[in-house]
C-alpha cells in the first residue's frame, strides 16, 4: 500500500526502529526489494535515482514501477526519488505518482562545488512548495556525505559534518519532512580502507540532531556495509572489486538506537545481484537463458534486502 515517507517514518519512530531505503535500477531488482517486504511482514522504501535505470525512457520506467508498487497491498511502501538534483527531477517524480522525493542541493548543479547554506536551503524550499500541496514528502540534505553513487573513491576527508544549528535553521527555513545528515558514512562500492577504524558513525551528533528535530526524521546515506563475502564470490568468479569496509550492521543499529529512521542502501544489494549472476555465469557457461541467468541474481538482491530489514529492525512491523 502506497504510503507517504512521513507516515512511514512517523511509524518507525513510534515503533523505534529504521526502514530500509533501498536503491532500485530495473524492475526485477524492484521485485527483489517487494518480495523481501511482503516475507519480512516490513514496510519499505523503494527509491529511483534519476538518470540511473537500465532503460531509456524514464517515464515509461517509473510508470512501470509505480504500477508494480501498487500491487503490493499487504505492506506499506514509499515510492522515493533518491538524490534528486533539480527541481524538474522532483516535479517529474511527483507526476510519475512518487509519494516522496529527495532534493539533494548541498551541491551545486552548475559546478558540482559544495552548495553555501542559503543555495540549498532556498532550492529545498522550492521542492517543499511544490511537494507538500500534492501530498508528497520531501527529504533534504546537509552537510556533505563522502563518496560518489557511481562507486568512484569515497574517502573520510570528504565528509564535511552535519552541524546540528544549522540542521535546525534548515528545518525551519525549508519544512523537510526527512533529512539526509552526513554524520561517518560513504556512498559506493569503495568506501574506508581500514577495519580498524572502528566506530564510523558519530552516534553523539545524530542524537544531538534529533533531540533538536523532534518532528524531523533523521536519513542515513551510504550505509552499505561492503561485505567481504560478496566481494570475494565477485573476485573469484572474474570481478574486480576493490574491498573496502562499509558501516557494520552492529553501528547502524547504533544509529537507529540514536535515531536515524530511514537507511539508504544501493551498494550491498547491488554486489549480492553481482555476485550471485557472476558465479551463475561462470558454474553454467552453456545456459543462455535469461530467466535462468536471472533468477540467482534476483535471489541474492532479495536475501540481502531480507536480512537488512530484519537489522534495521522493520521486519515484522507491517
Ligand atoms: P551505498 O552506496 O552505501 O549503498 O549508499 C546508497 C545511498 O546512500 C543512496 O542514496
Ligand atoms: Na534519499
Ligand atoms: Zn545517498
Amino acid at each position: 500500500t502506497l504510503q507517504t515517507l512521513r507516515a512511514a517514518l512517523a511509524e518507525a519512530e513510534a515503533g523505534e526502529y529504521a526502514v530500509g531505503a533501498f536503491n532500485v535500477s530495473s524492475i526485477d531488482q524492484a521485485i527483489a526489494v517487494l518480495d523481501a517486504a511482503e516475507a519480512e511482514h516490513s514496510p519499505v522504501i523503494v527509491q529511483s535515482i534519476a538518470g540511473m535505470s537500465a532503460y531509456d525512457n524514464e517515464s515509461r520506467w517509473w510508470t512501470r514501477l509505480r504500477g508494480l508498487v501498487e500491487e503490493y497491498t499487504a505492506v506499506p511502501v514509499v515510492l522515493h526519488l533518491d538524490h534528486g538534483r533539480t527541481y524538474d527531477d522532483c516535479v517529474r517524480a511527483i507526476d510519475n505518482g512518487f509519494t516522496s522525493v529527495m532534493i539533494d542541493a548541498s551541491r551545486s548543479t552548475d559546478t558540482d562545488e559544495p552548495a553555501s547554506f542559503d543555495e540549498n536551503a532556498a532550492a529545498t524550499r522550492r521542492v517543499v512548495d511544490t511537494a507538500a500541496p500534492a501530498g508528497v514528502s520531501v527529504e533534504g540534505e546537509l552537510g556533505t556525505i563522502g563518496g560518489a553513487e557511481a562507486g568512484v573513491s569515497g574517502i573520510v576527508e570528504e565528509i564535511v559534518f552535519a552541524d546540528p544549528d544549522q540542521a535546525v535553521e534548515f528545518v525551519a527555513q525549508t519544512g523537510v519532512d526527512a533529512l539526509a545528515v552526513a554524520v561517518g558514512t560513504s556512498h559506493g562500492s569503495v568506501k574506508f580502507t581500514d577495519a580498524a577504524g572502528g566506530q564510523r558513525l558519530r552516534l553523539e551528533l545524530i542524537a544531538e540532531i534529533r533531540s533538536r528535530l523532534p518532528d524531523t526524521f533523521l536519513v542515513l546515506h551510504g550505509s552499505s556495509s561492503v561485505p567481504a563475502d560478496a566481494v570475494s564470490v565477485i573476485n573469484a568468479h572474474g570481478g574486480e572489486v576493490r574491498p573496502s569496509y562499509g558501516i557494520s550492521p552492529a553501528q547502524k543499529s547504533q544509529g537507529v538506537a540514536a535515531g536515524i529512521r530511514k537507511i539508504n542502501q544501493g551498494t550491498d544489494s547491488h554486489l549480492a545481484w553481482s555476485a550471485e549472476l557472476r558465479r551463475f555465469l561462470q558454474e553454467n557457461p552453456a545456459v543462455v537463458e535469461p530467466s535462468e541467468q536471472l533468477r540467482p541474481a534476483i535471489g541474492g538482491f532479495r536475501a540481502m534486502v531480507a536480512q537488512r530489514m530484519r537489522e534495521f529492525g522493520s521486519s515484522g512491523r507491517a
